[in-house]
């Protein structure tokens, strides 16, 4: 099963504050939309309650230590290594792992591809990306975008994929 990380960073690193995404960007919205559709994300609790809601047409798995956790059109998991092993035994190819930074922190070491959204900005924020170690990921493809009236960044889509066997 393929581990895919994906995240929208900013130059700074900053991917969030006050438990909610900085920056509005549709057009990383519709990609994201794109990538994921009928698949399954895992997330924190944290980075959930910040969506509101399960998103359409995707499984929605939420880790949490809160044994009593539930919310509809969710499968629950307290450890994320519970919910990489559910989504194995159901035989899938690709999982998604959608943050936020704690979640990130600690799938680094195990996930297979990085799908990044460089948000080309600089913004005030309270929670980060890990350090991308060049010596672990190489960069594999990058489109770049310039802002437009919707957009108001510059932004790219970037891939990394792990150099190192594990
Ligand atoms: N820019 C992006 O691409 C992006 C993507 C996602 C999120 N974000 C942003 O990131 C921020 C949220 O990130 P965050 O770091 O604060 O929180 P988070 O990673 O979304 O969730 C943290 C919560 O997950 C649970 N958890 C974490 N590790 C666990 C483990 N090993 N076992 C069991 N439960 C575990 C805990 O839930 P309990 O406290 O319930 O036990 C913990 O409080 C928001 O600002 C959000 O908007 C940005």
């Amino acid at each position: 099963m393929i581990k895919i990380i994906m995240a929208a960073i900013a130059n700074n690193n900053v991917i969030g504050k006050d438990n909610n995404l900085i920056w509005h960007l549709p057009a990383d919205l519709r990609f994201f939309k794109q990538t994921t559709k009928g698949h399954t994300l895992i997330m924190g609790r944290k980075t959930f309650e910040s969506l509101g809601n399960p998103l359409p047409h995707r499984d929605s798995l939420v880790i949490t230590r809160n044994k009593e956790y539930t919310s509809d059109g969710i499968t629950v998991f307290n450890t994320l290594e519970s919910a990489l092993e559910y989504s194995e035994n159901k035989g899938l190819e690709t999982v998604f792992i959608l943050g936020g930074g704690e979640i990130y922190r600690q799938s680094m070491e195990i996930a297979d591809k990085l799908i990044i959204t460089e948000v080309h900005e600089a913004f005030d924020g309270d929670t980060y990306f890990p350090e991308i170690d060049p010596e672990i990921w190489e960069e594999t493809s990058r489109e770049e975008h310039n802002a437009d009236d919707k957009n108001k960044y510059n932004f790219a889509f970037v891939q990394y994929e792990r150099k190192q066997q594990r």
